[in-house]
């Protein structure tokens, strides 16, 4: 009897509604958008095996499922889906038969988060950081930083643009008003998720006299040191008295 070499079958339903079943051939990547919702169910293809129990696994541990969701037809809902989720690869195969396996990984696409405003308010000399969230999948190739509608400067404004792959930072050491005062706007643009952008109104005033914070700093190492040799000093004691007794 060759029927009982069933392979399980996956098939997808996208906000719980099937969208998609494909008895035979399986889907190894499914797409869903960041919070979106989507349900993956699993059953083996042969009514025969209804009775018997499916297990359903995440990146290989297991998953929790209701009494009445593990024979027959079992489905699993990923809602809504994470940045974890992505990449993240589903299982299900019957508990007597864990050789015949169905998987799907989940593509979650998602854009920078990008929109509105900020107002910055910043003393000039003082440095100006401001940042974008960068996060995309499909990858994003570059985060565009403009200053009053023009690319921003790097050399004039003594201008750095970073990145780690999350987030596109810019930065400007001692800032002056004529440069770096204005309207900056970062912009992603994807082929898949368009053009996301975020505006940030910099304004940069006079510099104020400040408390003097070098004097205090310099003032709390030498406190701090002082705490740190007479620590060192009991300690020496301390180990001298406990040395001593050992000796004994
Ligand atoms: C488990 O499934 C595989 C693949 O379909 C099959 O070759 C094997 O005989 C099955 N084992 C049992 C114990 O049913
Ligand atoms: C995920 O989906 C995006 C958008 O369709 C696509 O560009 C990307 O290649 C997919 N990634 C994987 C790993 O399938
Ligand atoms: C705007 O972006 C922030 C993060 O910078 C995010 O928390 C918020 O949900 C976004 N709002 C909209 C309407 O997209
Ligand atoms: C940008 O525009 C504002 C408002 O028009 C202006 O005050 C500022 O000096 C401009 N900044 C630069 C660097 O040109």
């Amino acid at each position: 009897k060759t029927t009982t070499m069933n392979p399980a079958i996956l098939f997808l339903l996208l906000f719980c509604v099937i969208i998609e079943s494909q008895p035979s051939s399986s889907v190894d990547v499914v797409q869903v958008g960041l919070r979106q919702s989507v349900s993956l169910a699993c059953r083996p293809d042969d009514v025969a095996q209804n009775e018997e129990e499916l297990v359903w696994l995440r990146n290989g541990e297991k998953i929790k499922l209701m009494e009445e969701n593990k024979k027959g037809e079992s489905k699993v809902c990923i809602s809504p889906a994470i940045y974890d989720d992505n990449g993240a690869t589903f299982t299900c195969y019957l508990q007597s038969n864990s050789s015949d396996v169905a998987f799907v990984t989940l593509n979650v696409t998602y854009h920078p988060e990008l929109n509105g405003s900020e107002e910055v308010t910043i003393e000039e000399e003082e440095s100006l950081v401001l940042q974008c969230d960068m996060r995309a999948n499909p990858l994003l190739s570059s985060m565009l930083w403009t200053l009053n509608g023009s690319m921003v400067d790097l050399l004039a404004g003594g201008f750095t643009v970073t990145s780690d792959g999350f987030t596109s930072v810019l930065q400007a050491r001692r800032v002056e008003k004529s440069v770096h005062g204005g309207t900056y706007k970062c912009t992603a643009t994807s082929p898949s998720a368009g053009v996301h952008s975020k505006l940030f109104h910099v304004i940069v005033t006079e510099k104020t006299i400040k408390f003097p914070l070098m004097p205090t700093i310099a003032g709390l190492v030498v406190v701090f040191l002082t705490a740190l040799l007479a620590v060192v000093s009991r300690w020496k004691k301390i180990t001298k008295v406990i040395n001593k007794k050992n000796a004994k």
